[in-house]
Order: C-alpha cells, then structure tokens, then sequence
C-alpha cells in the first residue's frame, strides 16, 4: 500500500479564538500570519488579514459594520465573507484591492480557520454535539519545535481536549475545551 503524504499543516484547520471572543474583532497570528476574527451583524464569523489595503492599518481595531469590518483610519470597509472592498470613502471601490478572506467556521465554541487553499473537515470529534456541553478556556502560548497532536485527557471536571495551533516557528498556542455531559 503507498502509504498517504503527511497533510500540509497550512492545509489544516486550526482554532484562532474562542467564540465568545468575538463580542469584538479579535487579532489572532496563524503560521506568521496576523489576522483579525470577528463576527457580521448576521452571525457568521470572518477571518481577514489583519491589514488594510489602504496604507496598512489594523483593523483590529474596527468596528464591525453590517457584513464589513471598518478600518479605523480612513474608515474603508472591508466585506468579511469575501474580502471586498465595500466603501472607500473618496475614492472608487473598483481600485481598492481585496484582502485575501480566510474560511471560518465556529464549532465547539471555538473560530476556526485555515490557510490552505483546499483545507480538509474541521476536525470532527464525536460525540462533542448532543447530549454534551462544553466549556473553552483562555489560550495560552507554549514553546515546542515538533509539532504537538491533539489530546485528549479524562479529567474529574470531563474530557479534556486540547488542540495546538501554530503561532509561528516553535511557538504554539493551545485551545483547551472541556466536554460534559448535560444534565436533564
Ligand atoms: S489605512 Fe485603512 S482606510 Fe486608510
């Protein structure tokens, strides 16, 4: 049997904030990437690149307006699902470029995203839906240059999941979410 090539890790999905992050934009850095997580008016959730077309700005500091996020500087908006450019305020939205949209999903209350261009399944993990709640904690950095794999642990409180997202080069930021089971 040929054996499979190891998937790409940029073509993987890896978690950048929790959901409840989200009640503003949130910055995030992915492989060296600096991004910005938020979600439109309609609930989806969005990742762009978390600078401006214009002359660089972060729109990590925007406000999310309708289905854009707007850019604090000069106030251009940049549409979450696509990375349009929806208003330039002077200047014609034909010449302003877009920002290159990153898929988003939200599952097990966490935003996840990816960097491939053909990413796989968000990581299905069973049993993680009905019947079950979960919890997620604060992110926290750890140092390592092999590449961690998922865990999962039996804790007094439930599972424990952990999920390891790289940052950039060593360093890795670890999700961590506990799985219950509901009550009634
Ligand atoms: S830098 Fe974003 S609108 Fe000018």
């Amino acid at each position: 049997m040929t054996p499979k090539p190891a998937g790409r890790l940029s073509d993987g999905w890896h978690p950048v904030a929790r959901s409840t992050d989200l009640d503003r934009p949130c910055p995030a850095i992915l492989s060296g990437q600096q991004l910005v997580v938020f979600r439109i008016t309609g609930g989806e959730v969005c990742v762009l690149p978390d600078r401006c077309l214009h002359r660089g700005g972060s729109l990590r500091r925007g406000a999310v307006v309708g289905d854009a996020i707007e850019c604090p500087y000069h106030g251009w908006r940049w549409r979450g699902t696509d990375g349009r450019c929806v208003a330039s305020p002077g200047v014609s939205t034909r010449t302003t470029g877009t920002l290159a949209a990153k898929p988003a999903v939200d599952r097990y209350g966490l935003i996840w995203t990816s960097l491939g261009e053909t990413p796989a399944e968000v990581p299905d993990l069973p049993g993680l839906g009905q019947g079950r709640s979960y919890a997620t904690y604060e992110p926290v950095d750890i140092h390592c240059e092999a590449r961690p794999v998922v865990t999962t642990t039996r804790t007094d409180r439930g599972r424990l999941i952990q999920f390891y997202s790289p940052v950039r080069q060593g360093v890795w930021r670890v999700f961590s979410v506990t799985v219950t089971e509901q009550v009634g």
